[in-house]
């Protein structure tokens, strides 16, 4: 199926909102990888060569928002600093990092940007509404850009205000790596070939039970990895310790175990820790 892709927009002289996946590993406040940024640079690329005025939004880490402190804390941990310096030094263009998601500062680095520049906004989980796709922080979002682009690809599951609420507002097409992971995918699910093994990790089974039973249907194999590994094994009568465990997702681990007859495959040895640090005693088991 044709997507409408950022090269259907008329870019020049606009401001182009682009939803990308900044969400980097890091060690403090070094980047270990930068892989997502370098994914993202053939749809930056081409904005910044055809005059765009680039407006760069990303999550990175995770904020909570229950409890001021920790907010706090999470938001030192997870600012996004570290992913202007890099990006800048990635691109050819001045990119200008915003530390705040909303306000003077912000609304003025848009308004004073030339064409074929970037502005890199501060991390969009520390807005509170982000992950509530909140309508009053989309409609302020959407009112710093013209047009929206979408190269998330690592988080174009998630109906967040940056995700959803903004393209919902503004004329908008896929970017160049969403466009690649879609068109790959839709190859591999479409017209498999065989053997066809999948390999899907994550942290909650609930998120991908739909994903789960699809490929239950086209793939010989489904390779469970990630977190939700153990709820799996919890299902299986294994124990975790204080492993990520959906307790209210066993049963349902427990049938889709069942009825994939040994389609769905687990990870045959774990690395176990007495403490999640770098220092933990650890042995494979
Ligand atoms: C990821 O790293 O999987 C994506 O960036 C999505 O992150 P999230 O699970 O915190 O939404």
């Amino acid at each position: 199926m044709a997507k409408r892709t950022v090269k259907d927009l008329d870019v020049a002289g606009k401001r182009v909102i682009v939803r990308v996946d900044f969400n980097v590993p890091r060690k403090g406040d070094e980047i270990t990888n930068d892989n997502r940024i370098v994914q993202a640079l053939p749809t930056i690329n081409y904005l910044v060569e055809n005059k765009a005025k680039v407006i760069l939004m990303s999550h990175l880490g995770k904020v909570n928002h229950k409890d001021p402190e920790k907010t706090e804390a999470d938001k030192a941990k997870n600012n996004m600093a570290c992913v202007g310096k890099r990006l800048g030094e990635l691109v050819d263009t001045k990119v200008t990092f915003v530390p705040v998601t909303r306000g003077e500062e912000l609304e003025k680095a848009v308004a004073e940007m030339n064409d074929g520049e970037i502005v890199l906004m501060q991390n969009t989980r520390y807005e509170k509404g982000e992950s509530k796709n909140d309508p009053e922080l989309a409609k302020y979002w959407a009112s710093l850009g013209d047009l929206f682009v979408e190269d998330a690809f690592g988080s174009v599951h998630r109906a967040h205000a940056s995700t959803a609420g903004i393209p919902s507002l503004l004329p908008n097409a896929l970017g160049f790596l969403v466009e690649k992971e879609v068109s790959m995918l839709e190859k591999a699910v479409k017209t498999p070939e065989h053997p066809f093994v999948a390999i899907i990790g994550g942290a909650k089974v609930s998120d991908k039970i739909a994903v789960i039973d699809n490929l239950l249907k086209i793939a010989d194999k489904v390779l469970i990895g990630g977190g939700m590994a153990y709820t799996f094994m919890v299902a299986q009568g294994g124990k975790v310790g204080t492993s990520l465990l959906e307790e209210d997702k066993v049963e349902l681990a427990k049938e889709y175990l069942a009825k994939a007859g040994g389609k769905l495959v687990l990870p045959v040895d774990n690395v176990c820790a007495d403490a999640f640090s770098e220092e933990a005693n650890k042995m494979v088991c």
